[in-house]
């Protein structure tokens, strides 16, 4: 029988931003996390270029967290010149925040509002397994559970993936080889990655998959991240 899952338990520091004692690190830059999002996962797989004229894009993101990857997608998709026909956001989580924490957090992006108020509305009870949410051409599969487990139940044509978990030196479990096996194996031909982590564990690991890896600048203060293709 599928369990109920604890909520993660979030403490907001003094400028109202969310951090995760678990794991001692923040869900996303302290400055400025939609334009981190923006930069590292959207223009660091480069969504816009790649959506044009295409009938059905699929993206892969580990760590769902407060959903502000899937927002961010979402005003991308809904705003652009030639979206494509069918966008489906596969992500997992195995600690999901409470519907609580996750409006405070999505409080910080007005701009967001419409879409946060949608998946607000739709956000499933935190019962393990996949759950899923249909937005008009936008379907997202929401696995509450741990990677391990999750992973097994991403589709195989995964063309874009969004690595975001902690950071490995905080979280080691969440980017182990096994796990980057999965990502080999559910990678569309010329799926891309990109990650806010240049960790050289990380850079290597997705190397013995398979994919072709790239330091490029990174987000505010971090100087460097990765990003890369694989199959080429
Ligand atoms: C950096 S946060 C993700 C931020 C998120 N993308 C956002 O937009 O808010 C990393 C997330 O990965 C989850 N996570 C970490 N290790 C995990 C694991 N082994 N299995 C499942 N989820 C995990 C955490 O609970 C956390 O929510």
């Amino acid at each position: 029988m599928a369990s109920t899952l604890t909520p993660a338990t979030l403490v907001w520091d003094e400028e109202g931003q969310p951090f995760c004692p678990e794991f001692g690190d923040y869900y996303f830059s302290k400055h400025g996390g939609l334009d981190e999002s923006r930069y590292v996962f959207l223009e660091g797989n480069a969504l816009l270029e790649r959506w044009a004229n295409q009938e059905r894009f699929v993206i892969g993101e580990w760590g769902f967290g407060t959903g502000l990857n899937l927002l961010a997608v979402w005003e991308l998709f809904s705003t652009c010149e030639a979206p494509p026909k069918e966008l489906l956001f596969v992500s997992f989580e195995g600690s999901p925040l409470c519907k609580e924490d996750m409006a405070q957090a999505h409080a910080l992006w007005p701009s967001l509002a419409p879409y946060a108020a949608w998946l607000q509305e739709a956000y499933p009870p935190l019962v393990q397994g996949a759950h899923e949410l249909r937005f008009g051409s936008l379907h997202v599969r929401l696995i509450f559970d741990h990677a391990r487990r999750a992973l097994p139940l991403f589709p195989t044509n995964v063309d874009a993936w969004f690595l975001d978990g902690f950071a490995p030196s905080k979280n080691a479990e969440m980017w182990e080889e096994s796990l980057f096996k999965h990502l080999a194996t559910c990678s569309n031909q010329g799926a891309t990655f990109a990650t806010f982590t240049a960790a050289s564990k990380v850079r290597k690991g997705l190397e013995a998959v398979g994919f072709k890896v790239r330091k490029i600048s990174g987000f505010g203060k971090k100087r460097e991240m990765s990003v890369g293709e694989w199959g080429c």
